[in-house]
């Protein structure tokens, strides 16, 4: 798996969307557990930007190869989120997309400046802390594509298959940026490796947990991995993150599967509540309302008329 920084510049573009069925959407069902992962996967896309806004603050962003990367991923990604809120429209489910993110971002609170402040505070004062950011990229980027490719084995659903294979693509490369800079920072770094271990065994935690909670992760894990294909697709993931030197024998998202799967041992209906009762509404924050944060006044209502042309 090789990755070349100067092809990546040239090769990055918006998700190409040409010929994807769109009228087809509504002709196939979708379960609840399709539609709750589907908006569980648009927020993590859209939440990238401040993903990034925590990146920015760091000494990885010392790296111009590192920003350079950045720049076109963040954009990439964006047309992730964009593209599935545009598939859940047309499913039928009504939204306002910029609603929607400002919401979650708003829901954030405190726990977000904090969180930018801290990560801040450890990159300046670990000098490995990039070798830490790139192996949770990596892990990040793969366990997104395993998950999207998860859900087109779940929901059978062929425009969705159509949508994130294209999805997936983009994905490959990201995950190939982040394990080859990974592997590359932690390559003869016996520090480096004992501090991302380290890292890793303590304060890790899966793609979207923070922004999501435990339980909305969880529901997420079971209804995609719970069953024997879904177990071995994390058992590869934990051994392919192994391959970076000093993560041998690394187990992080099985190791989250077995904890969901315990949390649901003591409590039957853990999890799966969420996805029988659709919980996938984002609430308005009770403090700071959202015309307060973005000074957008009038809002929302226009979501699913924009695609009605098509
Ligand atoms: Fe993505
Ligand atoms: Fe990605």
């Amino acid at each position: 798996m090789s990755f070349s920084i100067e092809r990546y510049k040239e090769e990055s573009r918006k998700l190409d969307t040409a010929g994807i069925d769109w009228h087809g959407v509504t002709a196939s069902p979708l379960s609840k557990g399709d539609l709750f992962c589907l908006h569980y996967m648009m927020d993590i896309e859209n939440h990238v930007p401040l993903y990034l806004s925590h990146l920015l603050v760091t000494r990885a962003c010392m790296d111009p190869i590192l920003t350079a990367f950045l720049a076109c991923w963040n954009y990439e990604e964006l047309w992730h989120g964009e593209n599935i809120g545009k598939f859940l429209n047309l499913y039928g489910i009504e939204f306002d997309a910029q609603d929607r993110i400002a919401n979650v971002r708003a829901n954030l609170g405190l726990h977000n400046s904090v969180s930018i402040l801290s990560t801040m505070l450890g990159s300046w004062l670990l000098k490995d802390f990039s070798a830490v950011y790139l192996t949770i990229g990596a892990i990040n980027e793969l366990s997104t594509l395993t998950g999207y490719g998860a859900l087109i084995r779940k929901s059978g659903h062929p425009v969705l298959k159509d949508l994130l294979s294209r999805i997936i693509k983009d994905e490959r490369r990201h995950y190939a940026f982040y394990f080859n800079s990974a592997k590359e920072w932690l390559t003869d770094n016996e520090k480096a490796q004992r501090v991302d271990r380290w890292m890793l065994d303590r304060v890790w935690v899966p793609v979207g947990q923070g922004v999501k909670t435990q339980e909305q992760v969880d529901a997420l894990a079971l209804y995609l991995f719970d069953d024997e294909q879904g177990e071995e697709e994390l058992l590869g993931i934990d051994e392919k993150i192994g391959r970076l030197p000093g993560l041998s024998g690394i187990k992080l998202m099985s190791r989250a599967l077995y904890a969901a799967r315990e949390r649901r041992r003591q409590d039957p209906e853990w999890a799966w509540r969420l996805i029988d009762n659709e919980e996938w509404a984002i609430a308005p924050p009770k403090k700071s309302p959202i015309g307060e944060l973005t000074t957008r006044r009038t809002l929302g209502g226009e979501a699913v008329s924009a695609y009605e042309g098509i």
